[in-house]
């Protein structure tokens, strides 16, 4: 039995390392990625090259980091999952180390990514200090996280990720709301807050929870069609609480 929150969240993704790598192993599956990926990246100032993906796993938005910035560094506190990275990063600068007791010093980022991984946190603001304290002055945050705005994906998740063992009990996601709060308390001024995902998410999202889709016929084509429909979607006010996730850019406060 795990004793905390870092030790489960090793244990959890020993289990889950081989499901990424299956994740992405599919043209479509592939697609929503780079899109998403494509979402982040944007964010990121033209001149940056000192870049920190939080959470890397497996490496693949790693991957792309490293086809535009050459001082791209991953961080994760699985070692299973930075080993798949091999598969995708050549050249990889990987940290096996708890990003909520960060080992780097201050200000040696100018860029810090967190897809899908503060929500494996446990002291939000603490983290979020840290990635701060990382990033130099002007630097940006982007994140990308559970969004639990619309009343219906909370229940769903707080099910999934009570049930699940694809979850640990304690993750939890967060809505516009909270996250900014928690941004603002760790001294960021946030700067863009965008949902992201809704049909692609689904339809694309998860072959290994659903590995049916990868049989649907032009799965490519749907994906590229859902990812087109979900910016609509996103853009839209009372829609956009369709979104699964939440991409919020912060800069630490000057
Ligand atoms: C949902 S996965 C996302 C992986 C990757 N960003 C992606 O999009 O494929 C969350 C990742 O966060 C990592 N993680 C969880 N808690 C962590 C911590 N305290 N420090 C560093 N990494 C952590 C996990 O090992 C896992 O690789």
């Amino acid at each position: 039995m795990p004793q905390n929150n870092a030790q489960a969240q090793i244990e959890l993704h020993k289990e889950l390392a081989p499901r990424y790598a299956y994740r992405y192993g599919f043209e479509f599956s592939r697609l929503f990625q780079e899109d998403w990926h494509a979402e982040m990246i944007s964010h990121v100032p033209p001149a940056a090259e000192r870049l920190l993906d939080i959470g890397c796993g497996t490496g693949f938005f790693l991957a792309e980091l490293m086809d535009e910035h050459k001082g791209a560094v991953g961080l994760d506190i699985s070692h299973a999952m930075l080993k798949v990275s091999d598969q995708y990063v050549d050249d990889a600068r990987l940290v096996t180390a708890d990003a909520e007791h960060m080992p780097f010093a201050p200000g040696s980022f100018q860029t810090v990514f967190c897809k899908g991984s503060l929500h494996h946190m446990r002291d939000h603001v603490g983290f979020l200090t840290q990635c701060r304290e990382a990033l130099e002055p002007g630097g940006v945050l982007i994140m990308s996280e559970p969004c639990n705005d619309n009343p219906l994906i909370r229940l769903a998740r707080a099910i999934l990720y009570k049930k699940s063992a694809h979850f640990d009990e304690g993750d939890q996601g967060f809505t516009r709301k909270g996250i900014v709060s928690l941004s603002e308390q760790a001294g960021f001024d946030v700067t863009k807050v965008k949902k992201y995902g809704v049909l692609a998410y689904t339809f694309a999202g998860f072959p290994d929870h659903l590995g049916i889709l990868r049989f649907v016929p032009g799965n490519a084509w749907i994906t590229r069609l859902f990812i087109r429909l979900d910016r609509l979607i996103c853009a839209i006010p009372g829609l956009s609480l369709l979104g699964f996730h939440i991409v919020v850019v912060g800069k630490p406060r000057a």
